[in-house]
């Protein structure tokens, strides 16, 4: 496979509501769903899909309905299950509100994603075929830096650092910025990683430590740093009904476009616009896996395989 996606998986329950409820307030729902969901099997299906690699998914679902649902699901998309285990627990719940104005709030219930802390031989082996690997932090962070150790020499890994609780951790954040090759993190997560409370000091300081650093900032596009080297990537006009898993989609296709290439600034740029052009069509549409679009759609967007 070109790309191996280390990370969470869950099932999404979605509640429709005119706004995100205020504490202790019961609100009446206009509308709700159920998906596939979890930022890593979000970012397999994105990379899949949307950026047309061939693509591994290294996780752990319960032994349940929703984790057989789950695993046939990627099946499906044609990503590599076969690193996708099944622990005696839970599969991962995510309860999503999305509101009016496309904004969400998510509750994460883990379940087997909470005990997937070490990599079996399986796993193993399937990150060792890849050229790219891709991990974020809602699972364990000793299966974070797991996957980063079990990489063959020359592939890139692809942090993303959301959400970015063990960045900011003095515990764990210096062992992630020392794993990944290329760091993914909107400004809030920038902020987190770079702790000096301004900004432009926290990109700096972050971009000094990783070889690649890229910063999202929504509707405002994105920011990529190789080597000191900077270039900003414009995002796509886009009329969201649903920006669940934007990030995640932004991410999966950023991985699928450098596979095989040089990592490179101009690489990196043109990877950061593929993946653009995917999030602004994923807000497009609602749901986190249901919305990542094809690729076929992505090039069209962005004017060509990036
Ligand atoms: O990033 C969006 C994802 O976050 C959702 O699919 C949900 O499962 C949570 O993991």
């Amino acid at each position: 496979v070109s790309v191996a996606v280390v990370g969470s998986i869950n099932r999404d329950i979605v509640a429709r509501v005119p706004r995100i409820p205020r504490p202790g307030e019961t609100l009446l729902a206009h509308g709700a769903s159920r998906g596939g969901g979890g930022k890593g099997a979000n970012q397999a299906v994105a990379a899949a899909r949307a950026g047309g690699a061939p693509t591994a998914f290294v996780g752990a679902v319960g032994d349940d309905a929703d984790g057989s649902d789950l695993r046939a699901a990627l099946a499906a998309d044609g990503i590599d299950v076969s690193g996708l285990r099944t622990a005696p627990d839970r599969t991962g719940i995510a309860l999503i509100s999305v509101d009016d104005a496309a904004e969400n709030a998510i509750v994460v219930i883990p379940g087997a994603n909470g005990a997937f802390d070490t990599l079996d031989d399986t796993q193993r082996r399937v990150i060792a075929a890849a050229d790219v690997i891709v991990a974020q932090l809602e699972i364990p962070v000793a299966a974070v830096l797991a996957a980063a150790a079990a990489r063959r020499p020359g592939a890139v890994f692809v942090l993303n650092g959301a959400p970015s609780a063990p960045l900011a951790d003095p515990a764990t954040g210096p062992l992630l910025l020392g794993a990944a090759d290329v760091l993914v993190v909107n400004e809030h997560e920038l902020q987190d990683a770079g702790g000096t409370g301004d900004a432009s000091t926290d990109l700096e300081r972050v971009a000094s430590r990783v070889r690649a650093l890229v910063v999202t900032y929504g509707a405002d596009g994105s920011v990529v740093v190789v080597d000191g080297r900077r270039a900003e990537v414009p995002a796509f006009p886009a009329d969201a009904v649903d920006t669940t898993g934007a990030g995640d989609t932004f991410c999966g296709v950023l991985a699928a476009r450098l596979a095989g290439r040089p990592l490179t600034l101009e690489a990196l740029a043109a990877a950061a616009r593929a993946g653009a052009a995917a999030a602004a069509l994923a807000v497009g549409r609602p749901g986190a896996q249901d919305a990542v679009p094809a690729a076929a759609e992505v090039d069209a967007l962005a004017g060509g395989a990036a």
